[in-house]
């Protein structure tokens, strides 16, 4: 499914060298399965047996430099940032895709992309969040790294799919509870 060759599509720089992001079309609510299907391994959380839903949240001909795209998932009204970055934990083209939570891990303040100096900062206190480094803690008080939402692509459409989340969101006993699943 993630095997996604350069040549297939546009190709995305990473953002902490060049200061490219990227932007897909956001996608609130439409869920497709893929041809194969995607396995929703991650659980949900601390104690939920739930799984989490895959949901189309771009295309990759969708991604545009400098304009980040923000998705609902797991829930709605969880928001997630989409940036162009070769970390780990990114997929496509130099592992280039990854998404990260929007609720700061302090006391979950919206966080928005800083174009200057390629890091997500929380707009209440200031954390400052590295998206190159996996989401980690650069300044400020927050005590976690963002949560990164898993992200795989399908090959043959370069439809781009949230499968999942690394890390419990501000605010949430289980990332699936407490709220309207996305779908
Ligand atoms: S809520 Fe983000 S730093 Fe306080």
């Amino acid at each position: 499914m993630s095997n996604v060759k350069e040549k297939d599509f546009p190709a995305v720089d990473g953002c902490m060298s060049r200061r490219r992001l990227l932007k897909a079309a956001g996608c609130a609510g439409a869920a497709a399965l893929l041809a194969g299907g995607l396995a929703s391994k991650a659980e949900a959380g601390l104690s939920g047996a739930k799984t989490y839903p895959q949901v189309k949240v771009a295309n990759m001909r969708d991604l545009r430099t400098g304009r980040p795209v923000k998705f609902d998932y797991p829930l709605v009204g969880r928001k997630n940032i989409h940036l162009g970055c070769s970390v780990e934990g990114g997929v496509g083209p130099n592992r280039s895709i990854v998404a990260y939570s929007m609720f700061c891990s302090h006391l979950g303040c919206s966080v928005e992309m800083q174009w200057e100096s390629g890091m997500l900062v929380c707009e209440c206190h200031q954390s400052v969040y590295d998206p190159g480094q996996s989401g980690r803690v650069m300044e400020g008080p927050a005590p976690t790294s963002l949560p990164m939402v898993n992200l795989d692509i399908d090959a043959s459409t370069g439809d781009i799919y949230a499968v999942g989340v690394a890390g419990l969101i501000y605010g949430l006993r289980n990332n699936l509870l407490d709220g309207e699943e996305v779908r």
